[in-house]
């Protein structure tokens, strides 16, 4: 099919089907002449980085109640961000969210750039986001290519080399297809034929406006594109965890992580490396540690993790610089990353302290 109907008809079916979002503009208020905030633009693309949209929409409605622009981001505190981030992990890009912020509202004046390369340069920001960015917020004609469109692409053309192989190809194709009119339509409407119609399985060709063109639907293989080349198994590594408790009046020890590395700038409680073996049992300082009797396990991008949980009464020791106890009454298990909110919810029972 002509490259350009393909657009059009995609096009016509977000104009009656966009999914509504809170950082959206419409369709039909894009055509009444609406901008785009390219602050609430950037925010919800970063946040969306290996995100649901589901979980995504109370962070950004809290992030931009607090923070209604760059500027106001840029001015607050680190550990507010953090705390505010916690939950939606890859913590990489809270710290850089925050850097990105102050870059923008010092170097420039609080306006977000439109071009592709300035966008790429600020931090955080990759080729993915800067196209975004760009097409979404801007509506320049920059081709975005992200899972759900790869998906789309791959069974429009029926394209049987695996991913991530494919990538070069697929984006030769989205760079043709995206219109010069209505860009930033365009690329938000093919993520949302990715997440509502062309879905990873069992996708609804029956409704789906393309699938007189589509190559992969013609010949049956809507259900096997895209190929995958067969991803690494995930190691397993262990740790163990020290949650421990003043005497006197029941206060929690945390600490907050080094900034770089895995949960970096979070508040955390102290515990050991992580490693391929299970490691020696090294508390923070010599009390009646007891091990909670089973493991935390949890999964990050490149490996499982499974932790020991140590608990102990904790006489009033001099504390590391980086670590602070935390009042009983003020510990907000919400300000913690999920990992650290999983060993809270075993840990927190009042037998074991009683
Ligand atoms: N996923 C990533 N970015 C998105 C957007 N702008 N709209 C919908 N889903 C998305």
């Amino acid at each position: 099919m002509r490259d350009q109907k393909i657009s059009d008809d995609l096009l016509s079916w977000y104009d009656g089907n966009a999914r509504v979002l809170p950082w959206r503009i419409g369709p039909k208020e894009r055509a009444a002449g609406v901008q785009p905030d390219p602050y609430r633009i950037w925010l919800s693309e970063i946040m969306l980085q290996q995100t649901t949209v589901v979980v995504v929409r109370d962070y950004f409605r809290a992030f931009t109640t607090r923070w209604p622009n760059v500027s106001a981001l840029a001015k607050a505190e680190d550990s507010d961000v953090m705390a505010e981030w916690a939950g939606l992990g890859y913590y990489a890009r809270a710290r850089n969210l925050l850097k990105c912020a102050r870059v923008i509202d010092q170097d420039f004046a609080g306006q977000f750039p439109s071009d592709f390369e300035t966008l790429l340069s600020l931090p955080g920001i990759g080729p993915y986001t800067a196209a975004a960015i760009s097409s979404i917020a801007f509506n320049l004609p920059e081709p975005v290519m992200d899972g759900n469109i790869e998906r789309v692409i791959s069974r429009l053309f029926a394209i049987k080399t695996p991913l991530p192989t494919s990538k070069p190809e697929l984006f030769q194709h989205v760079t043709r297809l995206t219109p010069q009119n209505r860009p930033g339509d365009f690329a938000q409407a093919m993520m949302d034929l990715g997440a509502t119609i062309c879905k990873p399985r069992a996708p609804s060709c029956d409704i789906c406006p393309l699938r007189s063109g589509c190559a992969g639907f013609a010949a049956s293989l809507q259900n096997t594109l895209p190929e995958k080349l067969p991803k690494k198994a995930k190691p397993t590594r262990f740790g163990n965890a020290f949650v421990a408790r003043r005497r006197f009046d029941g206060a929690w020890l945390l600490e907050r992580r080094p900034p770089e590395g895995l949960l970096g700038n979070m508040v955390c409680w102290p515990s050991s490396t992580w490693a391929e073996l299970n490691p020696e049992v090294e508390p923070p300082f010599a009390a009646h540690w007891q091990r909670y009797g089973n493991q935390v396990k949890h999964t990050f991008t490149h490996f499982h993790l499974k932790l020991d949980v140590h608990y102990a009464w904790a006489p009033d020791i001099p504390l590391a610089p980086n670590q602070f106890w935390m009042p009983s009454d003020e510990l907000r298990p919400s300000d913690l990353p999920s990992l650290m909110r999983k060993v809270f919810k075993v840990i927190s029972s009042d037998d074991l302290w009683n």
